[in-house]
């Protein structure tokens, strides 16, 4: 028999029905109680609150797992290319050959963008955020494809416009580093894939190829696919409500970027090798700075620690650190910002204050360092989580569309004052 939830009210009992997951998570399904009680919940920053049944990604943060469609992240970084993961996120299942070639293929048809577009790069100043332009362009693919506001048209006719969007979003994404240094644009070469694509893009000149390193197109890779989807956290859950109106999927991936550019969330691996870069130029004292993150007057926090739902380690974390050590050895890199990590990380795991909270590395506190190793610079990093994020942001619109679910539209209390008369501006 399915389980009850009852709630008392003004002496009265209200049975609502419990759902349980395919990984026996459960909740208390709530959509009916205002119409029964009268009553809302509150929960400000979503902490308890489920705003969707999805089938893409499963995580358990207390054990530290992620599955993504059933299959493990551990055994998808190690095995996995980007590009089979964008398939089995967006459409369900890992590709066969034939299905992968069709799709990397479809991609690559799409690579190229607008022409016109590139004006608009010239008009953003060169120390632009290269996230403020990526976010603009990615909004500005809309206006060159009208088709794509049509919330009706065909699955082929959304199929193309998620190929786009996967096509296109790296050469956009390369063109803004680019244009930072107002050096030319490189286009894509089709004959690359995903990865060693991008790298062309980023770091070749037109006097000279760029030699695409297999030991960074293999760590590029890996971090892609890491940060393929996390269910439903601040971008994604943006985008999910901003898809929820009908808007296109320029627009709506191009608000999920917006949100991932905070440090609170994204932003962090920015934030975590300046951090890093800051302790390293006032000497490496760790515990100085651990300090600074215990005292509650001081607004500093470590970067790259903590996690809404990991309360016993990220085990994306787990795997980038190792790749850290692998890479850095594999290129030859000394960085002395990797000792600082493992030195800050080892004083935080062993500090009360940091333990008592549940606070441990997440997926941002080493990714930085190998970006920094393969020669990506800092203000891309995040730039690279949405290149990385952009096929979970698809997948959880499709399935969103695809169920039909309700525009999002949350309630609240309101405490501001209750009704009162207009007061002339003279009498004020
Ligand atoms: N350094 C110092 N103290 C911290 C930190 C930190 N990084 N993170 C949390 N705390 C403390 C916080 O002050 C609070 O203490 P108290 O209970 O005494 O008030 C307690 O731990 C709980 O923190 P919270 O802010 O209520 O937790 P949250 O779940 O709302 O926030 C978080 C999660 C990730 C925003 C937060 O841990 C944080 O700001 N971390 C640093 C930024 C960061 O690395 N973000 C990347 C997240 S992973 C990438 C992604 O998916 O976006």
């Amino acid at each position: 028999m399915s389980e009850i939830a009852k709630i008392e009210l003004d002496g009265k009992v209200y049975e609502l029905p419990v759902i349980e997951g395919s990984e026996n998570e459960k909740a208390i399904d709530i959509s009916k109680l205002r119409e029964l009680t009268g009553y809302i919940t509150i929960d400000t920053g979503y902490k308890n609150t489920g705003a969707t049944k999805s089938s893409i990604t499963f995580l358990d943060g207390e054990l530290g797992i992620l599955h993504y469609r059933g299959y493990s992240i551990e055994q998808l970084a190690e095995k996995a290319s980007f590009p089979e993961v964008a398939h089995l996120l967006i459409y369900g299942e890992l590709p066969n050959q034939t299905e992968l070639n069709d799709f990397e293929s479809s991609i690559k048809k799409h690579t190229l963008v607008h022409e016109d577009m590139k004006q608009f790069f010239e008009a953003y100043p060169a120390q632009a955020h290269p996230m403020g332009v990526l976010s603009s362009m990615i909004s500005s693919l809309a206006t060159f494809y009208p088709e794509s506001l049509d919330p009706n048209r065909s699955t082929e006719a959304k199929n193309l416009t998620v190929h786009r969007l996967l096509a296109k979003l790296p050469t956009l994404a390369a063109w803004a580093y680019k244009n930072s240094m107002r050096h030319k644009f490189m286009y894509p070469r089709n004959n690359y894939n995903y990865c060693e694509n991008f790298l062309h893009m980023m770091f070749a000149m037109p006097t000279e190829d760029y030699h695409v390193d297999p030991i960074i197109v293999s760590a590029l890779n890996k971090l892609l696919i890491l940060h393929a989807d996390h269910e439903q956290n601040c971008s994604t859950s943006t985008v999910r409500i901003v898809g929820s109106s009908q808007a296109n999927l320029y627009s709506t991936v191009s608000a999920g970027i917006s949100a991932l550019w905070g440090p609170l969330h994204g932003g962090a691996n920015q934030e975590v090798i300046e951090m890093l870069e800051q302790i390293h130029n006032d000497g490496g004292n760790v515990d100085k700075w651990v300090l600074k993150a215990k005292d509650k007057e001081d607004p500093f926090r470590l970067m790259g620690f903590g996690h809404r739902v990991y309360k016993n380690f990220d085990p994306r974390a787990n795997i980038i650190k190792k790749a850290c050590d692998d890479v850095l050895q594999k290129l030859g890199v000394n960085d002395p910002l990797l000792a600082i990590a493992k030195k800050l990380e080892k004083v935080a795991l062993e500090d009360e204050y940091f333990k008592s909270r549940n606070l441990y590395p997440n997926v941002d506190f080493y990714s930085g360092i190998i970006y920094k190793a393969i020669g990506i610079p800092t203000e891309m990093f995040t730039v690279m989580f949405a290149l990385g994020r952009l096929p979970g942001w698809i997948a959880q619109w499709k399935e969103m569309t695809e169920n039909k679910e309700p525009i999002g539209r949350p309630r609240q209390v309101y405490i501001g004052k209750t009704s009162r008369e207009y007061v002339p501006l003279s009498k004020r």
